[in-house]
């Protein structure tokens, strides 16, 4: 297959993530995650005890915020394995507003083209096919009802032992769903030729299976 850069967005936890991973895995494809270098550079906030609501304080650390994403979903912060703490609650609860500053996007987004340079890629995140990788040869917008998406996001913290229950995080998604929705600057909508999959009926396997009958469309031999 010749070069090929597959976006794939959509809200909160539409379960994006495992469909790109595997996804990619399938095709040799690099798989990015965009979302994890927003949570990265939350997680430097909130450790350096930066109020996240605060613009001005957290523009300002840009220039001492290194996010290397590496294979095996490894999440570098300036060095530092924080693959695991960037999906704590309260990075989860904190990141749509880290998301909504412009200075930040620019800088996160330019890592992502770099990523996506040269190499197929399957890039997730909420703005990759309208304003990251605007050409993409394959465009997806996932999303499922707030109910499996909750679901589904228990099932992953209880696997992870993270404390959680389905209301709280039906809460969650609905107000980062908000947020990345009407933030001013490239927020969460679906790119005029991104084709729309409802996925809360259709199991994992089922889904990694029209991506890739998709892209076979799309994108050919
Ligand atoms: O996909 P995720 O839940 O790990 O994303 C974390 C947050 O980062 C999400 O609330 C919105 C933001 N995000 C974004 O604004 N743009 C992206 N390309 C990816 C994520």
């Amino acid at each position: 297959m010749k070069k090929t850069i597959v976006a794939i967005d959509g809200p909160a936890a539409a379960g994006k993530s495992t469909i790109a991973k595997r996804v990619a895995k399938k095709l040799g494809f690099t798989y990015v995650d965009t979302g994890a270098m927003y949570r990265a550079y939350t997680y430097y906030v909130l450790q350096h005890g930066i109020d996240p609501k605060d613009e001005k304080a957290c523009v300002a650390v840009i220039p001492q915020v290194d996010i290397e994403l590496k294979p095996n979903d490894i999440v570098l912060c300036n060095g530092e394995d924080v693959t695991k703490q960037i999906r704590a609650n309260d990075v989860s609860r904190n990141v749509s507003f880290i998301a909504s500053y412009k200075d930040i996007r620019l800088a996160l987004v330019e890592a992502q083209r770099k990523l996506a340079n040269n190499v197929s890629c399957v890039m997730d995140g909420r703005d990759i096919g309208t304003y990251v990788l605007p050409n993409a040869d394959v465009k997806i917008y996932q999303v499922a009802s707030v109910e499996a998406r909750a679901e589904r996001r228990y099932l992953e913290n209880k696997d992870k032992g993270i404390p959680c229950t389905i209301e709280e995080l039906k809460k969650d998604i609905d107000t980062r769903d908000y947020i990345d929705s009407n933030r001013d600057f490239a927020p969460l909508r679906k790119a005029e030729d991104a084709i729309y999959l409802d996925t809360s009926n259709m199991s994992i396997d089922e889904v990694v299976d029209k991506v890739l009958a998709i892209i076979e469309e799309k994108a050919g031999k």
